[in-house]
């Protein structure tokens, strides 16, 4: 099918022109990384260089956890709360940056001494009371509320903290975890993250991670989640409102938690949902042991369409329906599931490097369909290479910010491994698809990683291959 999906991506690229960096445009204030203070330390960097979101993240230090304590009231739209960021300084650090769009800060602390700070665009930035020396663990208390914002991406489409009638959704990909906890918001710093929500009671909230317990007490109920596994950022959710919870456990053994607005459980989505063990299992068979303590999925109520997307926040992924037709489908269900592997446990190092995400997804959808619907692998590939779409630019070269969700990065890339098999061939192949996943476990890759990890497989010489389909402009001949 992936009409809808296909529909959602198209949607995506519309707006290729419009808003690319204004999001993130760097204020004078904010340029970092250079300045030295008398004890020798320089200010952390403002972005960390990403190609094609230079101000993403943050330089100077490498976040191991968060830990974020808010409480949420739906009436006000009112997010508060504390995030209690625990790092690593990576060079002596005399200030740094965290990310974050909107939200009144009214106290930051380091290692529990107040430190003062600036706003300037996104950036937070913190002066701590002494320098902090490379190699040093440091703990920053960030106390914040306000009403968090919805965020316009380079391509058009939306993110950040999105209001529901009955509560609020949190999606981060690309840079909208900033929109509602500060922390080093790009891929390459992935962190254990801890999240206690506090909600009216009659209302639940859903993360990442697994639920590690309730508490209840004058009107409201706070829920627990714990990661366990590193989260990047754009994976991290929240979604709050009112749920049907349904807790069982893959054949394989894969424990899971699904949440289900009501008002979206129809016939076509409770049918797909109820192939998620199968589903799960069938891609644990390829890609190796699921990744992740728990699996499931949140389907959320949101009017009028205005997400547009699935998405593949870590554990559950997010699917929103708005009514107009399902909200989950199986093809989709597939394609997220998979990035469980492809994506959020090997996390691309940079945003260029999307098509180790999509591609794979996408492929996970044709191995889907040959499996299930007796339509081969080759036929998907045929479509996919025919379609002109596909060809506006090398999957592994977007051009520019907005175009990290458009077609290429998808179709291109799902012929990429496509191509690959018949390189490869059968053995080969199938110690790649359950390889690359271990070898990247819980960490990040690069696309030269993924090159070098083929070279390991074969004696081939894949150069001209990866030239072709991954870097090059042409379309070839042929598949
Ligand atoms: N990653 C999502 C998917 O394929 C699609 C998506 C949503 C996306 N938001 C994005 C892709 C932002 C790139 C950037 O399931
Ligand atoms: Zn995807």
């Amino acid at each position: 099918m992936p009409l809808r999906r296909t529909a959602v991506r198209a949607g995506r690229r519309l707006f290729t022109a419009c808003l690319a960096g204004s999001l993130l445009a760097c204020l004078p204030s904010c340029s970092g990384g250079g300045a030295q203070d008398s004890a020798g330390a320089s200010a952390g960097a403002s972005g960390l260089g990403d190609r094609l979101f230079p101000h993403a993240g943050n330089g100077g230090y490498d976040v191991t956890r968060y830990g974020l304590d808010l409480s949420y009231d739906p009436g006000s739209g009112r997010l508060s709360g504390t995030a209690v960021i625990t790092a690593t300084a990576t060079q002596d650090l005399g200030s740094f940056d965290l990310d974050l769009a909107g939200l009144t800060v009214t106290r930051v602390a380091v290692d529990g001494r107040p430190a003062r700070t600036g706003r300037s665009g996104t950036e937070l930035s913190v002066r701590p009371a002494g320098t902090l020396r490379r190699g040093a663990r440091f703990e920053t208390t960030v106390a914040y509320a306000g009403v968090p914002r919805l965020l316009t991406d380079p391509d058009g489409s939306h993110e950040g903290w999105f209001r529901t009638d009955d509560g609020a959704l949190a999606l981060g990909e690309p840079v909208g975890s900033m929109a509602w906890f500060p922390g080093n918001d790009h891929p390459s710093d992935k962190a254990v993250l801890d999240l206690t929500m506090s909600v009216p009671t009659g209302l639940t909230a859903v993360s990442d991670g697994e639920p590690a317990g309730t508490r209840s007490g004058g009107g409201r109920t706070s829920f627990h989640w714990s990661s366990g596994a590193p989260v990047a950022t754009y994976l991290a959710t929240v979604a709050i409102g009112r749920f049907t919870v349904t807790r069982s456990r893959t054949p394989g053994g894969v424990p899971l938690y699904t949440a289900v607005d009501p008002r979206s459980d129809d016939p076509q989505t409770a049918a797909a949902l109820r192939r998620m063990p199968e589903i799960l299992d069938w891609e644990s068979g390829l890609f190796g042991p699921y990744p992740f303590g728990s699996a499931g999925a949140i389907v959320d109520h949101i009017e009028g369409g205005r997400v547009g997307y699935a998405l593949e926040t870590q554990n559950r992924p997010v699917f929103p329906g708005d009514g107009e037709g399902a909200a989950v489908d199986v093809p989709t269900l597939v394609h997220e599931l998979s990035h469980q592997w492809f994506g959020d446990s090997v996390t691309p190092r940079s945003w260029q490097d999307m098509w180790l995400n999509e591609g794979f997804a996408t492929y996970a959808e044709w191995l889907w369909l040959e499996h299930s619907g007796g339509v081969p692998v080759a036929r998907s590939a045929a479509t996919a290479f025919d379609d002109p779409a596909a060809w506006a630019f090398p999957p592994a070269a977007p051009p520019g910010a907005a175009d990290i969700s458009a077609q290429p990065v998808y179709d291109r890339g799902a012929l990429v491994l496509y191509e690959l098999h018949q390189a490869l061939g059968d053995t080969a192949f199938a110690k790649l698809l359950r390889g690359w996943p271990a070898a990247h476990a819980h960490g990040n890759a690069s696309t030269a990683d993924f090159t070098a990890y083929c070279a390991g497989l074969t004696t081939r010489d894949l150069t001209p291959l990866f030239a072709t389909w991954l870097y090059g402009d042409a379309k070839p001949a042929r598949l």
